[in-house]
């Protein structure tokens, strides 16, 4: 099927093309980064922090990934969408599979999930079922409760090899590319250099991967009360919103 080739190509692009990827949540973004070229569009559960105002992404749900993955498909031609899998919608495989099955349904054309070796038996019956997989490994913002934070990932040589254990669970089990999330740049690069699958880092340092991913709002300056260390925005869509509300306010 078209999503599964999509994925194929990006997948193909491992050693070849760097890959970008973007967080969208709406139409009108979707449409923008679309047309701009961007490879991936990811429907992440960041979509909780960012649009939805939730403290962290433990609080989403099916319902809203469902409203905001059809939004972003509108918007979309010829990117790959991604719709994250929230928190408790793929504790066993039998409701892994429903809810990928929902979000293809919505509009996307692949699904991510957070975990290695735990996951792999979801994933390869998620593939298994013509829907491709991202997998995600390092910090994994779904455990950030048990975790007590958002921490750095891959420091020693333990951390590598489980890190590594995980992702080829994910690569043997299918995905066509795995996320790495603050991972310490050293082990971004060992990993990468060890998959077959491209690597997409987010706070993992500049080109340790294969490609990146970049929550929007991080990239245009669209949430300033919360401002990732790693961010490199671009432009200020907050301080132009404020700006031009100024200007109305004052023509009223
Ligand atoms: O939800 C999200 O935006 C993500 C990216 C940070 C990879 O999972
Ligand atoms: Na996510």
């Amino acid at each position: 099927n078209p999503s599964q080739e999509k994925a194929e190509a990006l997948r193909a692009r491992k050693n070849r093309k760097r890959i970008s990827c973007l967080t969208a949540y709406d139409y009108p973004t979707a449409r923008l980064l679309d047309e701009a070229g961007v490879d991936v569009l990811l429907v992440g559960d960041s979509l909780g922090m960012v649009v939805l105002g939730y403290p962290d992404t433990t609080h989403v749900t099916m319902d809203h990934m469902l409203h905001h993955v059809a939004a972003v498909a509108r918007g979309n031609q010829n990117a790959l969408v991604v719709g994250d899998l929230p928190i408790h919608s793929y504790d066993t495989p039998e409701q892994a599979l429903e809810n990928a099955k929902l979000l293809v349904a919505a509009g996307a054309d692949a699904v991510k999930l957070e975990g290695g070796v735990r996951q792999a038996e979801k994933v390869k019956l998620i593939v298994d079922a013509g829907i491709p997989v991202f997998g995600h490994m390092g910090m994994l913002p779904q455990r950030v409760l048990e975790e007590g934070g958002y921490k750095k990932k891959g420091k020693s040589e333990e951390e590598f090899e489980a890190i590594l254990e995980g992702c080829h669970a994910l690569e043997d089990a299918g995905v066509f590319a795995i996320v790495l999330e603050s991972v310490v740049a050293v082990t971004a690069e060992r990993l990468t250099g060890e998959l077959s699958v491209p690597t997409i880092g987010i706070g993992c340092g500049e080109k340790t991967c294969d490609g990146e991913v970049a929550v929007i709002t991080d990239l245009v300056g669209g949430y300033p009360w919360f401002v990732p260390p790693f961010a490199k925005p671009q432009t200020d869509i907050s301080g132009a919103i404020t700006q031009a509300v100024e200007w109305y306010k004052g023509q009223v």
